[in-house]
């Protein structure tokens, strides 16, 4: 039912792992386990294994994205890397907001939505990270936290704009930790997250945004999470680096 409206995603963020020659052989194992999706897949790869994963990746069905991007345009920011660079290279999909950003690399909501706007302008796809920490979860302040984020890092987004939108919904305390939200904790934030969006933008724009469920997801529990109603697909860490692990929660997003 909520195919017809909206696509699955299954994007592996893989984080500070593999270099080039690595990124290829990872890439050339997945291609054959994933070439029958029903789902969109996505690997999203450090900046400098990027033209590894466009070349490994043509003639298959997997896209390639980055795990971040600067918001100017060009100028005095050493080190960074902008949208038109990735753009040029043949990215489609980059990541932002990312809690390990937000947790040790400064960060913010305003910066976060510089990033969003800047990816958008340059015709890619921002999947924007939100989601609560542990102490936020436990305080029972998780909508406050989810609804400002969605607020802040859309902000200025038009309701154009948001159909190239992907929200994925990372509870903090889940990432790298073993320790998945529930299928129901997943729904009810990811509910909750397009209950958001139709505030800002109206219902129908809403029920047309993939929203992905992130942390701890692997192949035994992707069935039971992305059987909900609001879980569009997945960004997936550690299991995004093992091809039989991957593979195999892309076809539970396939079936369901
Ligand atoms: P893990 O799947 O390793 O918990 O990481 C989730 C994540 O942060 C994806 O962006």
């Amino acid at each position: 039912m909520k195919k017809d409206i909206r696509k699955a995603i299954i994007a592996g963020n893989w984080k500070m792992n593999k270099t080039p020659s690595e990124t290829s052989v990872l890439i050339n194992e997945i291609a054959p386990l994933v070439k029958d999706a029903g789902c969109e897949v996505i690997t999203c790869v450090p900046y400098v294994d990027l033209s590894a994963a466009v070349e490994a990746t043509k003639g298959t069905n997997i896209k390639v994205g980055a795990e971040n991007c600067h918001w100017a345009e060009s100028g005095a920011f050493t080190g960074e890397i902008s949208a038109a660079m990735l753009k040029e290279v043949g990215v489609e999909y980059v990541v932002l907001g990312h809690s390990e950003r937000r947790q040790y690399f400064g960060e913010t909501d305003e910066t976060v939505n510089k990033r969003t706007k800047a990816v958008l302008k340059a015709g890619l796809k921002p999947i924007v990270c939100v989601g609560e920490l542990l102490w936020e979860r436990e305080c029972n302040i998780t909508e406050e936290v989810i609804a400002r984020q969605i607020k802040l890092d859309l902000w200025d987004v038009t309701a154009e704009e948001l159909k190239n939108v992907v929200i994925a919904y990372e509870p903090v305390w889940a990432i790298g930790t073993g320790k998945t939200a529930t299928a129901e904790q997943a729904e009810d934030v990811c509910a909750f997250i397009r209950a958001q969006l139709g505030k800002l933008y109206g219902e129908e724009a809403a029920a047309g945004v993939t929203i992905q469920y992130g942390g701890s997801m692997n192949d035994k529990n992707a069935d039971e999470l992305l059987q909900k109603e609001n879980v569009d697909g997945g960004l997936i860490g550690g299991a995004s680096l093992v091809a039989e692990k991957f593979a195999a929660i892309v076809k539970a997003a396939t079936v369901n």
